[in-house]
């Protein structure tokens, strides 16, 4: 089996409902986010205060080929991955892409208390998240080959998922 790619925005639940299908499938799982923090020993925050964005993106670009040469993986992307076109040329080549798109309102709620998330730790964070969502959604759609509604629990997204891929 090839490698399944779970992109969209940040707090859609790549990684709850990748965690689901990675036990359900009995395929390892690979969180984008986590991986680099593990390689460098920094967290995505201390990485985006340290070098700064554009740095971040070269390590996730970096974690995209490395992940691509490996298969039988469900891959939590992080919430840019996609956007970039370099990042969508590596990983349609290795796997499956699936776009988890969930509605503004439930993503406000979801992030309204975030601390982690560099982009987000900003005084009009829903402005935000509004902004970037208008800019991503037509990229993520794009990208991937699978659309999902994810407007629902994550049990019930990753069976959802679950029943395409079958
Ligand atoms: C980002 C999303 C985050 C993380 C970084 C940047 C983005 O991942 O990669 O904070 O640009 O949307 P999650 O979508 O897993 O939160």
């Amino acid at each position: 089996m090839k490698n399944i790619i779970l992109c969209g925005f940040m707090g859609c639940g790549k990684s709850t409902i990748g965690r689901k299908l990675s036990q359900r499938l009995e395929k390892e799982f690979v969180d984008m986010d986590r991986y680099i923090e593990a390689k460098e020993g920094l967290t995505v925050k201390e990485i985006f205060e340290k070098y700064g964005e554009k740095k971040f993106r070269e390590l996730e670009t970096q974690a995209c080929r490395e992940l691509s040469e490996k298969s039988d993986l469900i891959i939590a992307a992080g919430g840019g991955t996609l956007t970039f076109q370099r990042n969508i040329d590596i990983l349609s080549s290795t796997g499956r892409i699936v776009y988890v798109d969930v509605k503004y309102e439930m993503l406000c709620e979801r992030l309204k208390r975030d601390t982690r998330r560099p982009l987000l730790q900003v005084e009009n964070r829903n402005e935000v998240i509004k902004e970037l969502l208008e800019k991503r959604r037509p990229i993520y759609e794009r990208a991937a080959s699978i659309y999902i509604d994810g407007n629902f629990t994550s049990g019930k997204v990753a069976n959802i998922i679950l029943g395409i891929l079958q």
